[in-house]
């Protein structure tokens, strides 16, 4: 079963959507990715589908105003995390903080979300600079596991390709060109990071006439939704076109 992700981003309004949209998309497969504010309520909500982060710091407690720690999402049954987005990337976030979360999120038992991709200036240099700049990223953010001295069984590790141009623009790259970005991360995490059966998701302007494309390629296991997940009865048909 392929895994279906909404990011709602900072949305939507209030409680009262939040609570209603994850009720109409509560499925097995699905994560639901809310802001923080909505978590608790949204998973009390859920019964089939699971509870994502969009964020989290690396400290488990102390004197950090306005961040919130892994310790404390997963003592509300938040499962993943989303590490790395562009969108935090953009406010500053370093490959050097990406890494250090990587590492807690791990530590804590998360499934880690790690959000890699490029800039359309170096795509349109063509698919083989879009491959370097993605393994770079990769590299520096999962240092940690290249260390042997960090063990952790069964980690679950879920990297979303998703190029920065695609990106809340309606321009989802073509589906055979991601499949073959997805089938060229999984070589990377085998070769360089021992990691076998990491899944890749693909992530950037998917919706409801699109995401078949992406879902019926074999090297691609989910997708990662921004805007249409915040429209019901689009989410729904993304949910059914992974099934
Ligand atoms: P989008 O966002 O689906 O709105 O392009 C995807 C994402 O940023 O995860």
């Amino acid at each position: 079963m392929k895994l279906i992700a909404a990011n709602w981003k900072m949305n939507p309004a209030s409680l009262k959507e939040a609570v209603r949209l994850a009720g109409s998309c509560d499925e097995k497969g699905v994560v639901i990715i809310p802001p923080f504010v909505f978590l608790s309520a949204v998973g009390d909500v859920l019964k089939k589908a699971e509870l994502g982060a969009q964020n989290a710091f690396f400290e488990d407690d102390g004197a950090w105003t306005g961040e919130i720690s892994f310790r404390q999402l997963k003592g509300l049954g938040v499962r993943y995390a989303v590490i790395g987005h562009s969108e935090r990337r953009k406010l500053g976030e370093s490959d050097g903080v990406i890494a250090e979360k990587v590492v807690v999120a791990f530590k804590s038992g998360f499934r880690v979300i790690l959000c890699v991709g490029e800039h359309w200036e170096t795509r349109k240099k063509g698919k083989r600079a879009a491959y370097n700049f993605v393994k770079k990223q990769l590299v520096a953010d999962l240092a940690v596991l290249k260390d042997r001295r960090f063990k952790i069984k069964n980690l679950d590790l879920i990297v979303a390709y998703e190029p920065i141009w695609a990106i809340g623009t309606g321009r989802n790259d073509d589906p055979e060109d991601a499949a073959e970005m997805a089938g060229f991360i999984k070589e990377v995490l085998a070769a360089d990071f021992a990691v076998l059966g990491g899944r890749v998701l693909y992530g950037g302007s998917v919706n409801a006439r699109n995401a078949s494309g992406f879902l019926t390629r074999p090297e691609i296991d989910g997708v990662l939704v921004g805007g249409a997940s915040l429209r019901a009865g689009e989410f729904k048909r993304i949910i059914a076109a992974g099934k």
